[in-house]
């Protein structure tokens, strides 16, 4: 059972309008829905906004439906001029940007007295994300590198700067690494599934509208692809 992550309403309505719809389910305030998306069993879920958000859906996901992996998709602005509004984003790892313990001589984004502030996305899944997009979507430009998520909507030319020259990351959301950190702490492979939606500079609320639809439409389109193909791999 594959548990997928949007933090918005936008970011999941096409996946469960293509879902046949099992069971719906509430937890933490969260509604899950539990059915079947080509053929895979899923479960989608709606986490809200921000990292606690991400952290606490993750863990109701592990808990009460025993996911063996978790996506989190939606949309992102992108930390790297290469990358352009609708083209997508898989994650290699993430780390959160804001946790900050400097104070202590940690370096920014370490978590205090953890094993890592990096967390590696899932291979297999990496791959997957990546072969749909060369065969399947070769028309869209894919990137595969650091995520970085922060309870902070990007929109500042001087904090983009800063985020890719700190952290090396490809783009910047708000949960993320959060659903990475949780994923890790249970055990679980994820990855974090994006199309970019603004370039997180001072264009970034004029153009988020805009292209926040079409920066969906791509992603939904991967994931579809990352089930059917699952599909293949292994028929039911
Ligand atoms: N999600 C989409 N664009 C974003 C941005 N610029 N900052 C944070 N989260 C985002």
């Amino acid at each position: 059972m594959t548990g997928i992550i949007g933090a918005m309403e936008v970011e999941i309505e096409k996946l469960r309008e293509a879902m046949q719809i099992r069971q719906v389910q509430s937890f933490a305030g969260m509604t899950f829905y539990s059915g079947s998306l080509y053929a895979q069993d899923v479960v989608l879920v709606k986490s809200g906004i921000g990292k606690v958000n991400a952290a606490l859906c993750v863990q109701v996901l592990c808990d009460r439906f025993g996911v063996e992996r978790v996506w989190n998709t939606g949309i992102a602005g992108s930390l790297d001029a290469r990358i352009r509004i609708g083209d997508i984003v898989i994650s290699s790892d993430a780390l959160q940007h804001d946790m900050d313990a400097v104070a202590f001589g940690y370096p920014k984004g370490t978590i205090p007295q953890m094993e890592t502030s990096v967390f590696p996305a899932d291979l297999r899944t990496i791959a997957l994300a990546k072969s749909v997009c060369e065969e399947e979507l070769s028309e869209l430009s894919a990137f595969c590198g650091r995520v970085l998520s922060g309870d902070q909507f990007v929109a500042d030319p001087k904090k983009k700067q800063e985020l890719s020259e700190t952290f090396q990351g490809l783009c910047t959301e708000m949960e993320g690494a959060a659903v990475a950190q949780a994923a890790f702490l249970n055990n679980v492979p994820f990855c974090i599934i994006r199309a970019i939606s603004d370039q997180a500079d001072d264009s970034a609320d004029m153009d988020y509208e805009t292209f926040e639809k079409l920066a969906v439409e791509h992603m939904v389109r991967l994931v579809c692809g990352m089930l059917k193909r699952m599909q293949e791999l292994e028929p039911v």
